[in-house]
């Protein structure tokens, strides 16, 4: 065929290679039928001439497209597009762009309790229900680590199958890092690196209960631990909340009615209303696991932001009786999108929990984990945790500050002693709901109160993810919505 070398074009600032730009070229003239089965193609001298690149790229080109089974060699006749093509382009059955049709009356049961996640992203303005400024990230230093962990040579090991608990390396290093931020004593069989708390709330309700289990949670509660307990065949009971978090008395009437098997709890900024639960509430809570024997799931997704007083520490730090399975995460402190957490139990726990984990997820990404490993190497990861801190401790006075000034008669609210959010209580006169969807719909993110409670006019409000003057801005818009709806 002639003028091949004319249908060929490729650009030098281009951050793909041009031998992929090439062969990728050809593919596309062949797949369009531009260039036929049978072609015989200009030798690599020829083209590589004509089309002004050197002649090893022409050659790396044909040999991709060799590899990839578009072309083949017939020695010195030289290189001709095979006869039958590879069958990569989409099979035209789906109308109109819908997507991928499922066989007319087959029948899918999907379980109609489980939900999908409502996400900020994408809204031209938002008030996120608290989530970290991934702004703050030591982007640069992170990426170094992955350079690093890419060129070590020991990626081999890395990007190979590896333990189902994670990474060694890291187990070593979260050991002492919840050692000595969580005051856990634990040992490095203690503890599996998860992908986030979720997989550790799924992994501890998959490995502990049993169909017909009761779980008591407080009546708010985070719902994807609710739906997680449910899919565990669980039955779920509630107990009042406070201001001190899940309430002791009314746990302790009904562990004397029903055999509980688990109790969820958040104390450490009470899920969603941020409430910290007092040093004497955990001693009780800890006594009446021992005496009813019941395991306690502490979920502590936002322990390492706290601003007020010196740590309080988690039940974990005080169970003696290996009867507190401890979740955590670096969603928070981190990125929600880097998925590292860790759930840390008794080691024959840990086992099964390891096993669970096997079936859905051989391991997890030990190539993160090991970026994960440098930073807390290099001291990166600390500095990092400390400028959060800091960081958020302005943003959360601020944003009280600009709460009770800006919404004294609308909003009330404890300002919270940690986390990322304040649970925000509206007098009845404001339409929180009503509020929400004509915010979405006008561009505006707030999260919705119906992912907390089917009656309360609450809501969270998250503080941590803009800066001071984007949160004057994002709370000024809230305050001119409300106006809307009560003048
Ligand atoms: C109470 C609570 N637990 C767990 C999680 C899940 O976090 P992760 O991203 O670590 O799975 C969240 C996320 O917001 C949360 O609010």
């Amino acid at each position: 065929m002639e003028g091949i070398a004319s249908l060929i074009s490729y650009s030098r600032s281009d951050n793909t290679a041009v031998y992929i730009q090439i062969s990728n070229r050809f593919i596309n003239l062949i797949q369009q039928g531009i260039i036929r089965p049978g072609t015989r193609l200009p030798g690599s001298r020829s083209l590589s001439l004509q089309i002004g690149v050197n002649r090893l790229t022409v050659s790396k080109a044909y040999d991709e497209l060799v590899i990839q089974g578009w072309i083949e060699s017939k020695g010195s006749r030289g290189m001709f597009v095979c006869g039958v093509i590879p069958d990569i382009q989409a099979n035209p059955f789906s109308e109109g762009g819908k997507g991928i049709r499922s066989m007319p009356g087959y029948p899918w049961n999907p379980v109609s309790y489980l939900t999908t996640p409502r996400i900020s992203s994408g809204y031209e303005m938002f008030i996120d229900e608290g989530l970290p400024d991934i702004r703050l990230l030591p982007t640069i230093e992170i990426a170094r680590a992955y350079r690093a962990a890419l060129r070590s040579g020991s990626y081999k090991g890395t990007l190979s199958y590896g333990e189902v608990y994670g990474s060694r390396s890291l187990r070593t290093i979260l050991t002492e890092f919840i050692r000595s931020t969580r005051g856990i004593p634990l040992s490095e069989s203690d503890c599996l690196i998860t992908r986030g708390s979720t997989m550790g709330i799924y992994l501890a309700a998959n490995t502990v209960l049993q169909p017909g289990d009761i779980v008591v949670t407080g009546s708010l509660s985070y719902p994807t631990a609710d739906l997680i307990f449910r899919q565990s065949g669980a039955k779920i009971m509630r107990v009042p909340i406070d201001e001190g978090g899940i309430q002791i008395t009314a746990l302790e009437q009904l562990c004397m009615d029903q055999s509980v098997r688990m109790v969820y709890v958040t104390p450490h900024h009470h899920y969603p209303t941020t409430a910290t639960m007092p040093a004497e509430r955990r001693v009780q809570l800890l006594q009446l696991a021992r005496e009813y024997r019941f395991c306690i799931l502490e979920d502590d997704y936002d322990y390492d932001f706290q601003y007020d007083s010196n740590p309080v520490m988690p039940l974990a730090s005080a169970d003696t009786s290996g009867l507190v399975i401890y979740v955590g995460s670096f969603s928070k402190s981190v990125a929600p999108a880097l998925r590292v957490g860790f759930v840390v139990g008794p080691g024959r726990l840990i086992e099964a929990m390891g096993k669970h984990r096997r079936i859905i997820d051989r391991q997890g990404d030990h190539l993160l984990e090991s970026v994960f490993t440098r930073l807390f190497r290099d001291g990166e990861m600390q500095r990092h945790l400390r400028k959060a801190q800091k960081v958020y401790h302005q943003r959360r006075d601020h944003f009280c500050h600009r709460l009770q000034h800006d919404f004294p008669d609308l909003i009330y609210f404890q300002k919270p002693a940690g986390g990322m959010a304040v649970w925000a209580n509206f007098k009845e006169v404001v339409p929180l709901r009503a509020i929400v969807k004509q915010a979405a719909a006008e561009g505006f993110y707030l999260p919705d109160p119906e992912n907390y409670s089917s009656h309360l006019n609450a809501t969270r409000l998250g503080f941590a993810s803009q800066t001071e003057s984007e949160m004057d801005i994002s709370l000024a818009r809230l305050k001119e919505l409300i106006r809307r709806f009560v003048p």
